[in-house]
């Protein structure tokens, strides 16, 4: 073969395999049919008086013959110098698209021979991944803190990359950070403190941008099993390794279904509990809401449901945030799993069946846009945050429950660990989903493209009729013991011994809508819900105080708005708050003293919920 025929056929395959690789995505700048990167090697210091993070990120990337440009996603970032190759001398820079959603696009002209990018940047103030928490925001009240949350499009306010879920690079970090605190990332991490505070981090497996993260405080270890343990401030850590000793089981559990864990270590970090939300799959460290450390254990699932992110999502992603569901839906299903070989059936048929309730209620609630009822989603213009529904949870986990159900279980475990195999590392849509099902497991069942509905479930609003609906016989016991207290029965004769965080969910959403308020006094002060440390119950009780102008939970309600950012929790409260002229009041004088408290995500929420004006 001449070197020229060579080279011909090696840029015909390489346009080929952009072809195939890359969905378009309407949420980057980034243009990977030209040009992509390939490894991150980032230096920067985490400045806490400023709360600002400085310093370089040098990306080895890789471009067809005739690309001349690279283009990466930046927002509220500065770009202070771009320097290309081995050259230390200022290269030229431009910025060009720019969208209030998306931020700015970064373009840097590239020789023909080009294959490093280094650029000088710092985060500001306004760089939306990054949480600065005071000392007394913190459990030790002692130190600040700082976390990251990238997840959907924020990376690209942490660092310049190619902020899109299809372009996976693999990275190596030096972080520098005070001498008293730990850093942690997404990577092989350190057990303890050191005293210089530079910490080097290493992830060899590929990863999306939006896995990148980071986190610095005062933090200590507790190994669980052999390969996990939790990270958590030194008065959590302790509480944090009870509640999540599972952990170890769980990834037994989980190998045992869909092959071997990929990533070595599997730990757990437990953040501050401004963490905006319940988990986030971070790679080796998935963080986490202290919100879930009731002291019984009953709310580990989400640990189960991260850790399956291991699989779904982490080693085959979503290609665009329109297919946003291959990361939720096969993740909540395959969370269940985990809890059922763990717990048993009649836990997850608890889990399901609150699942269903919420995702009901959300398909009522996008009524009017039928649009977002769709398992794709096309977010074209939008924030993908809109379309982090439970349609993408509760929806995608009822379309493979039914796979389920009329492939039988075998079969589909079958299926689904080769899914997992063989994309492992790769990206995923909706459409090649949909043919790898056809044929891998449709054409060896004729019959079985009638039953299941397919385009049904993946392109259309609403809920196909051959939804399995869940059913929980331990609900039923709290139905019958509900229906006893409302005719009249004293809550001390309920039988609730045996209850868990589940069956008082169940409970308390179940409330009539006529509940007396001589009916929640007894309720209170036979069950504390007021004083419950469990933030599930305070937050469905807290709601139902509300709904039923209970008022004598209001200043619970507002330590507990004041307290925790977990937004899951916050925006049902707000948004019945802001039903009343009473409530609106009250909504007000809580925020302006909570939101200092909440992440950039909490608060771009709770916002538009209660039409914030910054003062
Ligand atoms: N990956 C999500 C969190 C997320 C989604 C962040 C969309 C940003 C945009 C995480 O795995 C998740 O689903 N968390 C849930 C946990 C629950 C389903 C067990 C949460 O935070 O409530
Ligand atoms: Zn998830």
């Amino acid at each position: 073969m001449t070197s020229t025929f060579r080279h011909i056929s090696f840029l015909i395959l390489f346009f080929f395999l952009c072809k195939i690789s890359f969905a378009t995505d309407p949420h980057s700048f980034s243009i990977p049919e030209n040009a992509i990167v390939n490894k991150l090697f980032l230096d920067i210091k985490v400045d806490f008086s400023s709360k600002i993070i400085r310093g370089k990120a040098k990306w080895i990337i890789q471009k067809t013959d005739t690309a001349t440009t690279i283009h990466f996603d930046t927002k509220n970032l500065i770009i202070e110098k771009v320097t290309i190759d081995e050259s230390e001398l200022p290269w030229k820079f431009s910025f060009g698209r720019s969208d209030e959603i998306l931020g700015h696009e970064l373009i840097i002209p590239l020789q023909k021979q080009t294959t490093v990018v280094t650029i000088y940047y710092s985060t500001t103030p306004e760089s939306a991944a990054c949480q600065w928490l005071d000392p007394n925001q913190t459990a030790g009240k002692k130190l600040p803190f700082m976390f990251t949350q990238c997840e959907a499009i924020l990376a690209r306010t942490l660092l310049p990359c190619q902020d899109s879920p299809g372009i996976r690079f693999t990275y190596e970090a030096n972080v520098q950070v005070p001498e008293n605190m730990l850093a942690l990332m997404s990577a092989e991490n350190p057990q303890a403190k050191n005293e210089t505070g530079k910490y080097h981090f290493n992830m060899s497996n590929p990863i999306p941008s939006y896995l990148i993260a980071l986190a610095v405080g005062d933090i200590e270890f507790k190994p669980i099993g052999e390969r996990t343990g939790v990270y958590a401030e030194p008065s959590v850590v302790e509480k944090a390794a009870w509640e999540f000793a599972d952990m170890q089981k769980m990834l037994d559990a989980a190998e045992k279904l869909y092959g071997a864990y990929q990533w070595g270590r599997y730990d757990v970090l437990v953040l501050p509990p401004s963490f905006p939300f319940g988990g986030m799959e971070n790679p080796r460290l998935t963080f986490a809401t202290p919100t879930v450390l009731t002291g019984d254990r009953s709310l580990v699932s989400l640990i189960a449901h991260e850790m399956a992110h291991s699989w779904s999502g982490n080693l085959v992603t979503n290609a665009t945030w329109n297919d946003f569901w291959l990361n939720e839906g096969f993740t909540d299903y395959f969370e269940r799993r985990i809890t059922e070989a763990l717990y048993g059936k009649s836990f997850v048929d608890m889990e399901a069946v609150l699942g269903m309730q919420s995702l009901q209620q959300t398909i009522a609630d996008f009524d009017s846009t039928p649009a977002l009822q769709c398992l794709k989603l096309n977010l074209s213009g939008m924030d993908p945050d809109e379309g982090a529904s439970d349609i993408a949870y509760e929806k995608g986990y009822s379309f493979l429950k039914m796979m389920e159900t009329n492939v039988g279980r075998d079969e589909w475990d079958a299926f689904l660990l080769k899914y997992f195999s063989s994309h492992a590392f790769q990206t995923m849509t909706t459409e090649q989903f949909e043919s790898y099902l056809r044929t891998e497991l449709l054409s060896k069942h004729p019959g079985l493209e009638k039953k299941i509905h397919l385009h049904q479930w993946l392109y259309e609003p609403g809920l196909p009729d051959n939804v399995v609906i869940p059913v929980s016989e331990r609900f039923n016991a709290v139905d019958d013991a509900e229906k006893k207290f409302i005719e009249g029965a004293n809550p001390k004769s309920l039988r609730v011994a045996a209850w868990t965080t589940q069956e008082w969910l169940r409970f308390i959403n179940e409330f009539p809508t006529d509940l007396s308020f001589e009916k929640m006094v007894a309720l209170d002060s036979v069950f504390h819900f007021s004083k419950s440390n469990n933030s599930e119950i305070e937050d469905a009780w807290f709601l139902q105080s509300l709904i039923h102008n209970y008022a004598p939970a209001y200043p619970y309600i507002k330590t507990f708005l004041i307290n925790v950012g977990r937004r899951k929790f916050l925006t049902p409260l707000y948004e019945e708050m802001m039903k009343s002229e009473e409530g609106k009041k009250l909504a007000m004088v809580i925020y302006k003293e909570a939101r200092i408290n909440y992440h950039y995500v909490s608060r771009e929420t709770i916002d538009s919920i209660i039409e914030w004006k910054q003062p």
